[in-house]
């Protein structure tokens, strides 16, 4: 039987031997036996603890007693925070091993892209939103009295002839069309918009056309409609020049031709012009007509406005220097990689 001072050195020594124990414990179960080996039954600190009573200096008993308190704990916190390194751990192991990769690598040759035209309306919407306007969109398939009536075109009137319609079999005969162009949305955005009006309106359009390099009978279309007190000319001008820069560069630069159109008056033809001196057509405008204002719901004695309308398709084509419109119909991959 050891002396009573021997007490210390026994219970450092287990603490000591534990301590290496635990920190080498590599799951659960081994955590617990170690723990249980030198703090449990048949235990050197128990052992220590049962002798306590017998330690006849009261100072040391005391010291003694401290000691494997301090034990104790000392052991605890070391078992709990090895149990929760191991967890760390083990965590860590499970979300390597478990965790799907959602990311998929793709070429930018797999990778498809939108079709000239889309990237085209998609831009011009860019640039009109930057400028301050607010996209619009109206049905393709129109009444009579939005594609013409509304437009200063009552019927019989002469310039119907000249948009070649494609009309649908509903209602009464000739009452329902695929819209000739977007200016219908003019009407629409009129009578549904507080005022004043600043809106582009994209859209797809159709006109009994026999395709060829210049014309196919579906095309697309952008419309512009402003509408404020005091809009003049010189307003509509600006606005072309300010968009031809925006959308082409700083070396293009436009001009407007005068033109007819029933709901404009005055009404002009815009082309812009390229560095190298080419000038192309875009499309018409004008100061809206006061019939159109009265039939958007709109006092044409308080707001003036104007309006434009010019073909995507045909600035997809000059922009990528496409030969013959059908091309970019025609989905082939070889020809539509390129852009
Ligand atoms: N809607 C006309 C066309 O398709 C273009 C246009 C729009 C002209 C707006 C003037 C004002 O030819």
């Amino acid at each position: 039987m050891s002396g009573d001072n021997d007490h210390p050195q026994r219970v450092a020594d287990a603490v000591a031997s534990a301590t290496t124990a635990l920190q080498s414990a590599r799951d659960v179960d081994e955590i617990r036996r170690v723990t249980n080996e030198h703090t449990g039954k048949g235990s050197v600190l128990l052992d220590v603890k049962a002798a306590l009573g017998s330690i006849t200096d009261v100072e040391i008993r005391k010291a003694t007693g401290r000691a494997i308190n301090e034990a104790l704990g000392a052991l605890e916190t070391l078992a709990s925070a090895r149990l929760a390194e191991l967890q760390r751990a083990a965590a860590g192991a499970a979300a390597a091993t478990e965790s799907m990769d959602l990311t998929e690598f793709v070429t930018s040759r797999k990778r498809g892209h939108a079709h000239i035209v889309t990237q085209a309306w998609e831009r011009l919407e860019d640039v009109f939103v930057g400028m301050g306007f607010t996209v619009a969109e109206g049905p393709e398939v129109e009444t009579d009295f939005h594609n013409f009536t509304a437009l200063n075109m009552p019927p019989q009137h002469p310039a119907r002839s000249s948009f070649d319609t494609m009309f649908v079999k509903f209602g009464s005969p000739g009452s329902t069309l695929l819209r000739t162009h977007t200016s219908p949305v003019q009407i629409r955005v009129m009578q549904e918009w507080d005022l004043p009006i600043y809106a582009v309106m994209p859209g797809r359009v159709f006109r009994r056309d026999t395709p060829d390099a210049t014309h196919m009978p579906v095309f697309h279309q952008i419309e512009g409609l402003v509408v404020d007190k005091g809009i003049t000319f010189a307003h509509l001008a600006g606005t072309i020049e300010a968009f031809t820069k925006a959308f082409f560069g700083n070396d293009f630069t436009s001009r407007l031709r005068p033109s007819y159109f029933p709901f404009t008056e005055p009404s002009a033809e815009f082309d812009v012009r390229s560095a190298n001196g080419k000038w192309v057509e875009l499309g018409g405008c004008g100061m809206v007509h006061p019939n159109v204002l009265r039939a958007g719901g709109i006092d044409p004695e308080v707001y003036t406005g104007f309006a434009f309308g010019f073909g995507i398709d045909r600035m997809a084509k000059e922009r990528h220097d496409v030969a013959d419109l059908r091309d970019m119909y025609a989905n082939d991959l070889r020809f539509m990689r390129q852009f």
